[in-house]
C-alpha cells in the first residue's frame, strides 16, 4: 500500500504564449492531466489542477520583433487563444493564469530574493556577446553565424537548424547580431547560478534510490543527468522581458524563464487561494504530480526540486512526474515553425461538438512509452469503428429498446441467468483494472478498460437479442434491459474522465442527478421504475470528405514548405506526390510501347497534336496536349509509351483512344517517356 494523501496537487506544463496549442501538447500533457484530475474528483478526492501560460523567454521577444509589436501584445493574444481553447476542450483547470501577472512577478521575485539573501546562489562574472549598436547583451538565439559543424550560414548561438547540432555562441564562426546585423564584442556581465552540483548527492538519494517507480523514460533521463555530473545553472539573463532580478545593480537583468516558469505553479495557486495556498504546497499530506512532455524532464525533476529544496520552509516535492514522449503527425515531427500541426483552436472550429473524439483519439494514441503518430485516417476509424459502433451503438440500443417496450422506465430484474451473472461479475473487475491503470498513469490501458465495458454491453445485447424475445418472454426482456441500462450508467462513470461531454449527455439521457466513482461496479445504480429521457446519439459518423479536407490542408502546408525550402535553396520544388494507390489500381493500367506514325496540329488550337499511333495491337488516334513542346515533324517515328486502355474521349471533335506518357517537371517542361532501346510496339510496361 502506498502512502495515503489528503489532497492532490496536479500541475501541467505552462505552455509558451508565443503560439496556440496543438495536438502534440494535448496528447503529451493536457489530456492525461485532465483525465487524472477528473478521475480523482469523481472519487471525491480534494484536487487542485493548475494551468497557466508561460509568458517570458526569448522566443516571445523574437516573435514580437518579427510582428512589430510588444511582447505583451504577443502574450495577450496567445494567452486568450490558449485559455479559451483549453476550456472548450473541457480541460478542467481550477485556475489558468499567466506569468506576466502581478502575483507571479511578486512571487517569483520573492522566491529569488530569499535564496539570494540566504547565499544559496553563486555569483559569477563571465564574458558574453554584446551588441554595440543596440547596447544590449544578446541571448544565444540573437546571435547568428556560420555553423562550425556543417558550414551552414545563419546558424544560431544555441543551435544550427540545418544540421541540428547544439551549439554555444562561442563556437559560431563570424558571430553577428540578429537584431542589428552588426559585429559583436565580448563584455563581462554578472549572473546568479544555482549550484546544482551541491544538490547532486541529495538528488541521487531522492530520485535514484527513492523513486524507482517513476516511468523508465523519466528515471532514465534523470539518471543520465545525475551520472553525468551536474553543473551550476545561471538563473538570470540580460534581457528586458521577464521578472526583473530583485537585486540592486541588476538593472537590465531578468530571471531566466526556466527559473520563473515553475514558480508559476505556486503563483497561480496563490492567485486562486490567497489564504490557503500553503496547505497545497507545504503539507506532507499533499501529493504533487507534474504532467509534462519529455523535453521538460530535467527542469521538473532536477532544477525545480533543487530550487524547492534550497528554499526549504516545508515545500513539498513531486511524488511523480509522468512525462510523455512526443506525438508525430502523419509520420512527421510536429513543428510550429513549419506549421506542421493540428491546432486545437482550428480543430474546434472544423469539428464543432466533437471534443470527445479528439480526447479519445489522443488518449488512445498517447505517446506514453515511445513517440507515437496521429493520422487523420486513424482518427476517423477510431470514431466510426469504436466510439460510434461500440459505445454509442450499445447505449442507443439499450435506451431505445427501453422506450419501445417499457415506456422509457427502467424495468425490474426478474430471474438472473448465468449469462447475466457473468456480465454483472465483470463490471467490478473492469473497474479494478481501470482504477489501477489511472492511478499509475497508464491512461491508454485505462481507456481500453472503459471501452471493454462498452464491448461487454454490446456483446451482451447481441447475444441475448431482447428484440426477438419481445413477443414471447417480456420477463426476460426486462432483465436484459435492466442489466444493459446498469451497464450504461457504469459507462457514464467509467468514461467521464476521458469523454466528459459524452458522459454528461449520457447522464442526462439516463436522467441521473450526478455520478460518482463509488457507484461504479454496481448493478443497482438505476432503480426499477426510474424514468429515462429520450434517446440521443452519443457520437456521429465522420465522413470521408471531412477527413479529406484535413488531409488536403496538410498537403497544402507541405507544398508551401517545400516551395519555401526550394526557393531558399534556389531550386524549384518537385511536384507533390499524389494520393496513394493500391497495387490493384496500378495493375488496371495497360501501359504499352508504341510508335508515332503521323502527327498533325489540331486546327484552331495551340497545344494539341493529332497523332496516329502503331500500338502493336492496332493503329489508332490519340490527341495530346504537347504541341508547345514538340513540332509534328519531331514526333514522327518516335517510340513512346502510352496508356492504352484509357476510356476513349472526344477532344475537339476527334475521338482520342489512349494517352501519351510524358515526364513533366515543376517548371512545366515535358519530355517523352521512351524505352532506352527500341522494343517491339505493344510491349507491356509495368
Ligand atoms: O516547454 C514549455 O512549453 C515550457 N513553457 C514549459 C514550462 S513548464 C513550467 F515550468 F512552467
Ligand atoms: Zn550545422
Amino acid at each position: 500500500m502506498g502512502k495515503e494523501f489528503k489532497r492532490h496537487l496536479i500541475t501541467s506544463a505552462l505552455p509558451y504564449a508565443n503560439g496556440p496549442v496543438h495536438i502534440g501538447h494535448l496528447a503529451g500533457v493536457y489530456v492525461p492531466a485532465d483525465i487524472y484530475a477528473r478521475f480523482l474528483r469523481l472519487k471525491g478526492e480534494d484536487v487542485l489542477f493548475i494551468g497557466g501560460s508561460d509568458e517570458h523567454g526569448v522566443p516571445i521577444t523574437i516573435k514580437a520583433k518579427k510582428e512589430g509589436c510588444t511582447p505583451q501584445d504577443v502574450v495577450d493574444k496567445y494567452h486568450k487563444i490558449i485559455k479559451d481553447s483549453f476550456q472548450e476542450l473541457g480541460i478542467s483547470f481550477d485556475v489558468y493564469s499567466r506569468t506576466s501577472s502581478a502575483t507571479h512577478h511578486k512571487t517569483a521575485a520573492a522566491f529569488f530574493r530569499k535564496l539570494y539573501d540566504e547565499g544559496k546562489f553563486v555569483e559569477k562574472e563571465s564574458e558574453q556577446y554584446y551588441d554595440t549598436e543596440t547596447n544590449t547583451f544578446l541571448a544565444d538565439r540573437y546571435i547568428t553565424g556560420t555553423c562550425p559543424k556543417c558550414g551552414a550560414e545563419g546558424a544560431y548561438g544555441d543551435q544550427c537548424e540545418k544540421c541540428g547540432s547544439t551549439l554555444s555562441p562561442d563556437e559560431l564562426i563570424n558571430p553577428k547580431s540578429v537584431i542589428s546585423g552588426g559585429e559583436l564584442v565580448k563584455k563581462p556581465t554578472k549572473h546568479w547560478y544555482l549550484p546544482l552540483d551541491q544538490y547532486e548527492e541529495w538528488l541521487k538519494q531522492w530520485i535514484l534510490e527513492g523513486h524507482k517507480e517513476w516511468k523508465t523514460n523519466v528515471y532514465g533521463q534523470c539518471k543520465s543527468w545525475i551520472d553525468g555530473g551536474l553543473q551550476p545553472r545561471a538563473v538570470s539573463r540580460d534581457l528586458d522581458w521577464g521578472v526583473p532580478v530583485p537585486v540592486e545593480g541588476a538593472e537590465g537583468k531578468v530571471l531566466y524563464v526556466w527559473f520563473d516558469a515553475p514558480i508559476g505553479y505556486i503563483s497561480n495557486t496563490i492567485e486562486l487561494l490567497p489564504d490557503e495556498w500553503e496547505k497545497w504546497w507545504k503539507s506532507e499530506d499533499t501529493k504533487m504530480v507534474h504532467f509534462i512532455g519529455k523535453d521538460n524532464i530535467v527542469f521538473h525533476c532536477i532544477v525545480f526540486p533543487s530550487m524547492l529544496k534550497a528554499y526549504g520552509d516545508g515545500f513539498i516535492l513531486p511524488e511523480n512526474v509522468p512525462a510523455n514522449e512526443f506525438l508525430n503527425l502523419e509520420g512527421d515531427k510536429i513543428s510550429t515553425s513549419r506549421n506542421w500541426a493540428v491546432w486545437l483552436h482550428e480543430y474546434l472550429v472544423d469539428f464543432p461538438g466533437k471534443q470527445d473524439v479528439l480526447r479519445y483519439v489522443l488518449c488512445a494514441n498517447a505517446p506514453e512509452t515511445k513517440d507515437n503518430d496521429f493520422t487523420w485516417k486513424d482518427f476517423q476509424t477510431r470514431n466510426n469503428s469504436e466510439l460510434v459502433a461500440i459505445y454509442g451503438n450499445f447505449v442507443n440500443r439499450a435506451v431505445v429498446l427501453t422506450h419501445k417496450y417499457f415506456e422509457g422506465k427502467v424495468p425490474a430484474v426478474r430471474t438472473l441467468t448465468d449469462v447475466d451473472k457473468e456480465v454483472l461479475a465483470e463490471i467490478p473487475q473492469i473497474k479494478a483494472s481501470l482504477e489501477h491503470n489511472l492511478s499509475t498513469y497508464k491512461f491508454r490501458e485505462a481507456l481500453k478498460d472503459a471501452m471493454n465495458l462498452a464491448r461487454l454491453g454490446n456483446k451482451y445485447l447481441t447475444e441475448t437479442e431482447p428484440w426477438k424475445l419481445a413477443k414471447t418472454d417480456m420477463e426476460r426482456v426486462a432483465t436484459i434491459l435492466n442489466i444493459s441500462l446498469q451497464l450504461c450508467a457504469n459507462l457514464a462513470i467509467a468514461f467521464e474522465p476521458f469523454l466528459p461531454f459524452s458522459s454528461a449527455k449520457l447522464v442526462k439521457m439516463l436522467n441521473l442527478e450526478k455520478i460518482s466513482w463509488n457507484e461504479f461496479g454496481g448493478a443497482e445504480i438505476l432503480a426499477a421504475g426510474h424514468q429515462l429521457n429520450p434517446a440521443e446519439l452519443l457520437f456521429a459518423k465522420i465522413e470521408d470528405v471531412e477527413i479529406q479536407a484535413q488531409i488536403d490542408k496538410l498537403n497544402a502546408t507541405k507544398e508551401a514548405n517545400q516551395a519555401a525550402a526550394a526557393a531558399a535553396a534556389g531550386t524549384p520544388a518537385p511536384l507533390p506526390q499524389k494520393e496513394e494507390c493500391t497495387f490493384d489500381d496500378f495493375m488496371k493500367m495497360d501501359i504499352r510501347t508504341a510508335t508515332v506514325l503521323e502527327a498533325v496540329k489540331v486546327p484552331k488550337t495551340d497545344k494539341l497534336l493529332k497523332l496516329t499511333i502503331d500500338t502493336g495491337i492496332d493503329t489508332r488516334t490519340i490527341v495530346s496536349g504537347i504541341a508547345e513542346h514538340y513540332t509534328p515533324e519531331e514526333m514522327v517515328g518516335k517510340q513512346i509509351c502510352i496508356l492504352a486502355n484509357l476510356a476513349p474521349r472526344k477532344i475537339k471533335g476527334i475521338e482520342s483512344k489512349g494517352m501519351i506518357l510524358m515526364a513533366k517537371d515543376e517548371s512545366g517542361r515535358m519530355k517523352f517517356v521512351t524505352p532506352t532501346e527500341a522494343v517491339d510496339n505493344g510491349a507491356c510496361v509495368g
